[in-house]
């Protein structure tokens, strides 16, 4: 493929990622090779054969580079290495090796906004002078008041506090996240040179793709005078492209680059981009010239509620099919409460949809009540719903264990910024990246494989009866469901349309794939009947013991049939 053509969508190998499964590893909890708390790329490897039973096309690796953790690796220290902590390079050729040996692609997380404060630019940006070549790499700008100590603007980062650091001469430095993580200018010329030549070193290597963090933030324009932080308002967007910070026009360009780096490769890498930002620019990431896909994090927001459902998929139904790029299925990451929880609490009608999720985790787990059974059952619903449309599904590593989250860690061993910037409001991200339970009678439930216990959060007694040895002697479990659905998905995959049937209630949701294949899902709490054209099918797979019995689907319930 040429340099800079557009993503060939009919080639099969450049295909690959339309409809794929693609997994999740956040490698600091994943599985710790070495005893020492900390998952690593080892750790990695040795399941490199869980993966395959699991049935995934693709692992998307979260950072694993130098970090000091200020942000869970979102802190990269140098793009071009791995944390000594998580293995070496050459662990990561093993990786890659061992992977595409199993016939299970790649994709690593790329963090281009903002690196951190100990990466070599950085250091030399503070040792160097105002208006120096070495402070242009990221943005730095005076004081106001008589004395320069007061920030820029009033602006708020995404972690609380400021987004301006003085640095003690009358300057300072924006980050739009933790003030470890100083925004890169994207305007500097060698910043963009820069990242190709960090594209272009993990390509080299045998990677498949990228996952672009907060790929709507790299372009700015602090031009004056500039908007107070409640004129920029919640909006991460504006019509005309000319938000202070974010999804602006000159990001086009930036992606235009590296599509062109991503094509210098056969089959081209991938890329998917993390921009929040209202659907309908979604395509300014997503499109074949750009990034090629980007997140669509709906279902985050959504509760568990057929209509809801039913609006989110359409719309982004048609905006995948505008762009010429697939649809991106998320119900779990590592930054949001997992859905087993999500939905195991009260619906949310509150305009971003997490009020009572955040309320749940600030008192640790207490008010309101979880009711974990719903909370599964309704979880693996909605996973074989999403595991039936088309486009890509993005699994995160314990969703498949059916975990919930983990609300009642001690502050004294959180780690996450938006925990410590935040006191009271926020309760972090933690609880949903406790290190996995592989093995129900092992210290730390097998995560470290020396059998030295340790975990680098704490892991709560009941994790025993979600571990991986339990559910895999279990035909029942959650586990196993993940395996046959994605083992299923491979035949149901056959093509990207979807054909909504007459469900005869507005409970009831049912769609048909190509090949026969008839996706029906019950979100009422009570059995529905399902129409005639359904009945006496035999379904091939269900999201819970439940099945379709005298012409009826079960309370909270997916099936998936074919016709004959
Ligand atoms: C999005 C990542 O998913 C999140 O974990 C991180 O804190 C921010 N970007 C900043 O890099
Ligand atoms: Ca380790």
């Amino acid at each position: 493929m040429s340099i800079g053509s557009p993503l060939d969508v009919r080639e099969p190998a450049a295909d690959w990622w339309r409809q794929a499964a693609i997994y999740q590893i956040y490698p600091r909890s994943f599985a710790d090779s070495n005893g020492d708390g900390i998952g690593d790329l080892r750790g990695i490897i040795g399941k490199i054969p869980y993966l395959v039973a699991l049935g995934i096309d693709a692992v998307w690796l979260s950072p694993f580079y130098p970090s000091a953790l200020a942000d869970g690796g979102y802190d990269v220290d140098d793009y071009r290495d791995v944390d000594p902590r998580l293995g070496t390079l050459q662990d990561f050729d093993e990786l890659v090796a061992g992977l595409h040996a199993a016939n299970i692609r790649l994709i690593v997380d790329i963090v281009p906004n903002h690196s951190s404060d100990r990466h070599d630019w950085f250091r030399e940006a503070l040792g160097s002078p105002r208006g120096s070549a070495a402070r242009d790499r990221y943005i730095f700008r005076d004081g106001v008041g008589p004395l320069k100590s007061e920030p820029p603007t009033d602006w708020v980062s995404m972690f609380g506090g400021s987004t301006w650091e003085p640095v003690g001469d009358g300057q300072f430095y924006f980050h739009l996240f933790a003030r470890e993580q100083p925004d890169l200018n994207w305007a500097n010329n060698e910043v963009r040179a820069d990242f190709l030549e960090t594209l272009r070193f993990w390509s080299d290597r045998g990677v498949d793709g990228f996952r672009v963090d907060v790929a709507h933030g790299l372009a700015k324009d602090f031009t004056e005078p500039l908007p107070t932080f409640e004129q920029l308002g919640s909006a991460r967007t504006t019509a005309e492209g000319n938000h202070p910070y974010w999804d602006r026009e000159e990001l086009t360009e930036i992606y235009a680059e590296w599509r062109a780096v991503f094509n210098e490769y056969n089959p081209p890498r991938i890329a998917v981009a993390e921009a929040w930002v209202e659907p309908h620019r979604r395509h300014r990431y997503a499109a074949p010239t750009s990034l090629g896909q980007a997140f669509n994090f709906d279902l985050l927001r959504a509760n568990f509620d057929a209509a809801e459902f039913r609006e989110i998929v359409t719309r982004n139904d048609v905006f995948a099919k505008e762009t010429g790029s697939s649809n991106t299925w998320v119900l779990d990451n590592h930054d949001v409460v997992r859905h087993a929880t999500r939905y195991g609490l009260p619906k949310d009608d509150s305009e971003e949809g997490d009020e009572l999720v955040q309320a749940w985790l600030l008192s640790r787990g207490v008010e309101p009540v979880e009711d974990h059974q719903a909370g599964l059952r309704r979880a693996k619903a909605a996973t074989l719903f999403v595991l039936g449309l088309p486009g890509s599904a993005y699994l995160y590593q314990g969703e498949e264990l059916g975990l919930r989250e983990v609300a009642d860690i001690p502050d004294s061993q959180r780690q996450d910024p938006a925990f410590f910037r935040n006191p009271g409001v926020d309760a972090g991200r933690d609880g949903c990246r406790v290190p996995l339970p592989w093995v129900a009678d092992a210290p730390a439930f097998g995560f470290d494989a020396t059998g030295s216990g340790r975990a680098h959060l704490p892991q709560p007694s009941w994790f025993r009866d979600y571990s991986v040895d339990v559910q895999e002697s279990d035909d029942a479990s959650t586990l196993a469901l993940y395996r046959v659905a994605l083992e299923l998905r491979r035949a149901l995959r056959s093509g990207e349309m979807l054909t909504w049937l007459d469900a005869g209630s507005d409970d009831l949701l049912i769609f048909e794939r190509p090949g026969g294949w008839i996706v029906a899902t019950n979100f009422a709490e009570r059995p529905q009947a399902l129409p005639e054209a359904l009945v006496g099918m035999v379904a091939v797979l269900s999201s819970d013991s439940g099945r379709a019995r005298d012409g009826a689907i079960d309370a909270e319930t997916t099936l998936w049939f074919r016709r004959e």
